[in-house]
């Protein structure tokens, strides 16, 4: 049996998650519901993917977009038997046919090929994957014969008291031989307590024809978790953040505190990097190696090379480069590249600029669509002034400008190499390389001015 098929069902509408979304798009570290179980499914070498929607399906196609799957639309939620009804002209004439849920995110690769080759040694024609739960309400029972073989599956509202208590559960994943499920596929009807078609009534189908129905149970009861409503949907985020955070761990990164930390599942972390507390770490975001990521630091769809260290800081859509230092509480808003052994400091907000290698602006600046060189110094409190309330310009500094201390830089306009400007400048038009620029009214002093004006304080005055 080497061709394997997967229908996952995911037409539901997923009522209890009492979202506009369709359940199945929901997030679990950064990553819909439906898009992990496909990675899994493709992780254990089943390529053909059939997704079966119905609620949302523009939505659920849409955010599936690029994952190479197959859809078959199921207009009425009939049951789980009529969505896989649905998929059938998808379904191969021989093989092993997987039918998952888009609803469990939990399941891993290794236990869908563990699954499939027990289904194999079966010979069974069906091989269903159980759970054995401390409270089974809610689930499909697995009810064994004396001998402990495979029976039936009753569920929850169609099962006898003594069926209730039975508290291994359906899983809802099954492997099917194709040939036996397009043979019955169509005999299910609808004669239940919920009026609809069950996928389980196969199990007793094929126990009926001699064609063998096998239970498996799954070690790790986390993996056939469904998510019906955020309470789940949290639970399911915790443990895949405790699998991702172990995932890193295990390949060299230390996390110092991991129930705290956030990471998606798409993101990348080089060896010794450490991972402090309160961190979140999102989207397409590589991590270099040796990097100090400090607490409640923010990173999303960023790269950052080796050596770097980022105390309390937030990064989007930027690049930085190696042994430079972020923070504590810098801004780093999307489209900037900053170079290596730079400094962006406390309270310094950066936009769609870039930065040479060994650039500084240490305190309290705003920097937004600069280009700035290489070994630039920005001082404290200046400011890139690039919007006129209708337009924004850029701004440029050649390499060791050097920018005094609140000064504002007033787009377009070009700083050449080696220029310097004086603290205070409002600098409106371009400076050559070398020059200073100097822009400050003269000083004015007036003597004994406080004692005239009634204003001298004695000592300790404000104090009593
Ligand atoms: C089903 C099983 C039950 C099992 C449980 C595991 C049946 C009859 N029962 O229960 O034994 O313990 O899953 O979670 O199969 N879906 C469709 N179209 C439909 C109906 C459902 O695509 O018409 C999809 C849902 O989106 C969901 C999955 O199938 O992803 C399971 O549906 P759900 O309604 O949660 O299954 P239950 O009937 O609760
Ligand atoms: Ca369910």
């Amino acid at each position: 049996m080497n061709q394997k098929t997967a229908v996952i069902l995911a037409a539901g509408q997923g009522t209890r998650m009492k979202s506009e979304k369709p359940k199945v798009l929901h997030e679990v570290c950064g990553k819909p519901m439906v898009s992990h179980v496909i990675s899994q499914v493709r992780g254990a070498g089943i390529d053909d993917i059939v997704v079966v929607i119905g609620h949302g399906a523009d939505r659920v196609q849409d955010g599936l977009k690029g994952e190479n799957v197959t859809f078959a639309v199921q207009k009425e939620q009939l049951g789980t038997g009529h969505a896989v009804m649905q998929a059938m002209g998808a379904v191969p004439e021989n093989g092993g046919v997987f039918v998952l849920c888009g609803d469990t995110p939990l399941i891993t690769a290794e236990s869908l090929r563990a699954f499939s080759e027990y289904h194999e040694n079966s010979g069974c024609d069906v091989t269903v994957l159980t759970a054995k739960v401390e409270d089974p309400t809610g689930y499909g029972r697995i009810i064994r014969n004396a001998d402990g073989g495979l029976l039936r599956i009753v569920e929850q509202k169609d099962a006898s008291e003594e069926e209730k208590a039975v508290n291994e559960i359906n899983s809802g994943m099954y492997v099917f031989d194709a040939a036996f499920l397009r043979e019955n596929i169509d005999k299910l009807d609808c004669n239940n307590a919920q009026k609809e078609y069950y996928i389980t009534d196969l199990i007793t189908m094929a126990v009926e024809q001699g064609r063998g129905a096998a239970a498996v149970t799954v070690a790790d009861v986390d993996e056939i978790m469904g998510v019906n409503d955020r309470v789940q949907l949290a639970r399911a985020t915790k443990v895949m953040r405790k699998r991702i955070a172990e995932k890193h761990m295990r390949a060299g990164v230390t996390i110092i505190d991991p129930d705290s930390v956030y990471i998606e599942d798409s993101v990348e972390i080089g060896p010794d990097t450490e991972v402090w507390p309160g961190a979140e770490l999102k989207g397409n975001t590589k991590i270099g190696r040796g990097v100090l990521l400090g607490r409640d630091t923010i990173i999303e769809n960023s790269i950052i090379g080796d050596g770097t260290d980022i105390l309390k800081s937030v990064i989007k859509d930027s690049e930085v480069g190696s042994r430079s230092h972020i923070g504590p509480f810098a801004y780093l808003r999307p489209g900037n590249k900053i170079g290596d052994q730079c400094k962006v400091g406390d309270f310094v907000e950066f936009k769609n600029s870039t930065f040479g290698n060994g650039s500084k602006a240490g305190h309290l600046a705003y920097v937004g669509d600069a280009d700035l060189g290489e070994d630039i110094n920005i001082g404290c409190g200046v400011i890139f002034v690039n919007y006129d309330g209708k337009k924004k310009y850029r701004s440029k500094a050649g390499d060791r400008a050097f920018i005094g201390s609140n000064s504002n830089i007033v787009a377009p306009v070009e700083l050449e190499e080696d220029a310097y400007i004086a603290a205070g400048s409002t600098v409106t038009k371009n400076v050559k390389s070398g020059a200073l620029f100097v822009e400050r009214a003269k000083g004015l002093e007036v003597e004994g001015w406080v004692e005239r004006k009634g204003l001298k304080r004695e000592p300790g005055e404000d104090r009593k």
